[in-house]
């Protein structure tokens, strides 16, 4: 069991401060494995004139198999291939803990840490503004685009996975719980037994029937997600919320819903949306490219 309690230190060096997530209101089920347990930690090797530094410690919340494992430190090596871009979420460390009565032992990952992400913020009523919406946008894809430049598809993008940095400006993608890099054939022994969030899925991905040609094409899934995201971000709402394994034709446009969405925002975030891969934008660089122009035009 992952028996840890505030004040605790981990690999003599980070002292735990405060569970992150689950949060409080969370129901209590670890249904499919796929909510990890967040601790916000002092690093003590790291601290400048009384100036503490904190990270975030992620553990994956069941009892380890080699599975779990091999899944867990992919995650880590996908954000080693990752580090320096400042649109995805730093690594800083990876290290063990033991549990001193069943001795089984338990990886963690330590990454920056940083303020919030976009879901809690959207939870709190803090409205996209456009100028804001842009800046996240545009981060974001930077990010991903760089993620795909190495051949790396992210395939849970959701905004509880787009955190906010120290700064409050800056948004980084974290969770590459999922990830997937495309260079190699999957690992069979890490098989994903849960590929991604219902609601955010590309419709390909919820049906489970990916074709070979679609599934090389993941880029594409991670664009539908890209979309969801923005279209809550921007209307507050998802835009299917009968969820979307059949083809139900476009959802109703961000800017009717929201006045503030310019008509071109609005047709990229529908483009996105598509429910045929091909119909989709073919890259994150595009779309990057399109939301830079529009908000130069402001
Ligand atoms: N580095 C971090 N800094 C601040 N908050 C974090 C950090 N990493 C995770 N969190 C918070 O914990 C939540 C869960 O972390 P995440 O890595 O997405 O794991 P999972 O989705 O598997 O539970 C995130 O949605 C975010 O709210
Ligand atoms: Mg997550």
């Amino acid at each position: 069991m992952l028996d840890l309690q505030k004040g605790q230190i981990l690999s003599d060096r980070y002292t735990l401060v405060d569970l992150i997530s689950p949060t409080e209101d969370w129901n209590g089920s670890l249904g499919g494995g796929a909510t990890s347990i967040i601790w916000k930690a002092r690093d003590d090797h790291c601290s400048i004139a009384d100036l503490e530094t904190y990270v975030a410690i992620k553990f994956h919340p069941h009892r380890p198999t080699e599975q779990i494992e091999i899944l867990f430190r992919r995650e880590a090596i996908v954000l080693m291939q990752l580090r320096g871009h400042p649109n995805i979420v730093s690594v800083l460390d990876l290290g063990e803990w033991t549990n001193a009565t069943t001795g089984d032992v338990y990886a963690f990952i330590v990454t920056e840490y940083c303020d919030t992400d976009l879901a809690t913020l959207a939870e709190r009523g803090v409205g996209a503004h456009l100028d804001t919406f842009y800046k996240s946008a545009i981060d974001t894809c930077r990010g991903l685009a760089y993620a795909h430049g190495k051949n790396l598809v992210h395939r849970d993008i959701k905004p509880a996975n787009l955190f906010l940095a120290l700064d409050r400006m800056t948004v980084k993608i974290g969770d590459f719980g999922l990830a997937k890099d495309k260079s190699y054939p999957p690992d069979p022994r890490a098989t994903v037994v849960f590929g991604g969030t219902r609601g955010y899925k590309s419709p390909e991905k919820a049906r489970g029937s990916m074709s070979a040609r679609a599934a090389q094409s993941e880029i594409r899934s991670d664009i539908y997600s890209l979309g969801v995201t923005f279209y809550q971000l921007l209307t507050g709402q998802h835009p299917f919320p009968e969820g979307h394994e059949r083809e139900l034709g476009p959802p109703r446009p961000a800017a009717l819903l929201n006045k503030n969405v310019p008509d071109e925002l609005s047709e990229l975030v529908q483009s996105m949306l598509c429910y045929q891969p091909t119909k989709r934008p073919s890259s994150i660089r595009e779309i990057r490219d399109r939301l830079e122009r529009q908000h130069k035009a402001l």
